[in-house]
């Protein structure tokens, strides 16, 4: 489970060590603190793979200012007359409320300009150095998939399209669809989470992309190499590191003095890093994009650094989205450890989401709804203990992530797929995927055959319904997103995810 790994590498070194009083209890504790540097260094052995030195050594005081930044959201969102308030049909006005403001549709279906394109590939060179460094100014023109021939005369490609997600709506089979598809190409990393995961710079990701090339040679008028990762899509902290080399540059050294603050004063870890590391680390975070060029809030993102990777080429991207209390209920009893620590029950999920929920409600209350989401294990070390950092409920949130894509990749580069479409009529969906795709019209057998291929697997069968308390928290929590993204997607099928059974 790649989230289980990436929260390992990346937050897991965070956890504090506690008090104690007997010597077993000593001993235990010293093997604690062992372990512990044991994964301080592990941690930063995983961010010295991946971080660039930083050029900059100026200490320019940049206010983190939660509150005035989400002011200037809800008052964009007010000025904006595309809202339709007669969308956000929810039951609660706190509901209704969010609605609105989620509601205000800012991305545009538009290119971005020549000038803009050099911008974020600007700001890409400062955010992630490395990722730019592997990749050419301009591709092969005479090639359909993204090619060039790098200085010492090797051949490489970057993925002509993308399955982005999601995890438990649909993605994995529509990948193993594609598949089988006679010009889609897979090679080495084509499922390795290149964008959603610490640790792999793009010379990795180029070096397990080095079959594909060949065929592409081979067929340039047609061969297309697939990405099917499917944490490309929510870059929610754990996936969105990528964009974040500042917060970790500074958390890295802040977390390591806390730790030795420890062994001589017995300060606690999570004490020093209140006191010391979240708001520094956020605000160096801050800076960088600043020095970037870039709104950190909304433009320093993934989607960003694949823009500039892919200048004026841009990729296809592909969604399967799903409802997303299915999506987190399958999640829930798919992945043993949330099951295992609060039951393999529909209740056991109740209590799941009442805490998720409101650990994510005391979060906003803080630093507003759009930060919590995309930031917040990172925000405090309040929500870094929250287990497992709420990241399955961050995932369900499509429109908060999509707006963010079409501002650097246009929606006429998207295929976003209701997964209902993929279940009940694999057949016509794959062939608006191919028609998407631009690759051959594959004969009926092969239709065929991906049709059958990549059956879901289900994760809830025999289970109870899910509770009507979990429901009701999780459709109020969710309600202003599917609005959003009916909005951003034209589909008013996904609004109708607000019409939850009642029971
Ligand atoms: C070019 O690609 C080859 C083959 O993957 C690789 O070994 C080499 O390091 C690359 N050269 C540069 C300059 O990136
Ligand atoms: C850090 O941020 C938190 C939450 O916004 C705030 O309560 C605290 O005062 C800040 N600390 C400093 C030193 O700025
Ligand atoms: C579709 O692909 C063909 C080559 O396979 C290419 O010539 C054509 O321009 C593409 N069409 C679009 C709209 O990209």
């Amino acid at each position: 489970m790649s989230t289980y790994v990436t929260h390992r590498r990346i937050i897991g070194a965070h956890k504090p060590p506690r008090a104690s009083n007997t010597w077993t209890e000593k001993i235990l504790s010293l093997l604690l603190v062992a372990a512990l540097i044991c994964l301080g260094v592990a941690c930063v052995i995983a961010l010295l793979q991946v971080l660039q030195p930083s050029d900059s050594a100026t200490t320019l005081p940049v206010r983190l200012d939660p509150k005035a930044s989400q002011q200037k959201t809800e008052s964009a969102a007010a000025a904006d007359t595309r809202v339709d308030p007669a969308a956000a049909s929810s039951t609660s006005s706190a509901v209704m409320e969010s609605a609105a403001r989620a509601g205000a549709v800012t991305a545009l279906d538009s290119e971005p300009s020549a000038e803009e394109l050099a911008r974020y590939r600007k700001a890409a060179r400062v955010l992630d150095p490395e990722v730019m460094q592997h990749v050419p100014d301009t591709f092969d023109s005479g090639v359909k998939n993204p090619c060039w021939t790098n200085s010492s005369g090797a051949f490489r490609c970057l993925p002509y399209f993308y399955v982005t997600g999601m995890f438990h709506a649909g993605a994995t089979s529509i990948s193993e669809k594609l598949r089988l598809h006679p010009d889609v190409l897979t090679d080495a990393c084509t499922g390795c989470q290149f964008w959603g995961e610490e640790g792999k710079p793009m010379s990795f990701y180029l070096e397990h992309m080095r079959e594909a090339p060949n065929a592409i040679k081979q067929a340039p008028a047609t061969k297309v190499l697939m990405d099917s990762s499917a944490s490309t899509f929510a870059f929610y902290w754990a996936a969105g590191g990528k964009a974040h080399r500042g917060y970790a540059e500074a958390m890295r050294p802040c977390y390591q003095s806390c730790v030795e603050g420890f062994n001589v004063h017995k300060v606690p870890v999570a004490d020093c890093m209140t006191a010391k590391c979240f708001n520094a680390s956020l605000t160096a975070d801050v800076k960088r994009a600043t020095e970037a060029g870039v709104d950190w809030d909304t433009e320093a993102h993934n989607p960003l650094l694949v823009r500039a990777v892919y200048g004026d080429r841009p990729p296809k991207m592909i969604l399967v989205a799903r409802d997303p209390i299915a999506r987190l209920y399958s999640a829930y009893h798919g992945y043993p450890h949330y099951h295992g620590k609060y039951g393999k029950s529909s209740s056991g999920f109740t209590a799941y989401v009442a805490e998720q929920v409101g650990a994510l409600r005391t979060c906003e209350a803080d630093f507003g709804a759009a930060r919590c989401a995309l930031y917040f294990e990172a925000l405090s070390h309040r929500e870094e203990m929250v287990y497992f950092h709420a990241d399955q409920l961050m995932r369900g949130m499509y429109a908060l992530f999509l707006e963010i894509w079409y501002r650097f990749i246009p929606a006429s580069n998207w295929l976003i797929i209701h997964s209902d479409d993929l279940f009940s009529q694999p057949r016509e969906t794959l062939a608006r995927v191919v028609t998407f795709l631009n690759i051959t019209r594959p004969d009926d057998a092969t239709l065929d055959r991906m049709a059958a291929a990549g059956q879901m697997k289900s994760f809830t069968a025999g289970q109870e319904p899910v509770e009507p308390r979990a429901r009701q928290l999780l459709a109020e929590l969710y309600a202003p997103y599917n609005s959003k993204l009916a909005k951003l997607t034209g589909d008013a099928r996904f609004e109708k995810w607000n019409e939850q059974p009642v029971q």
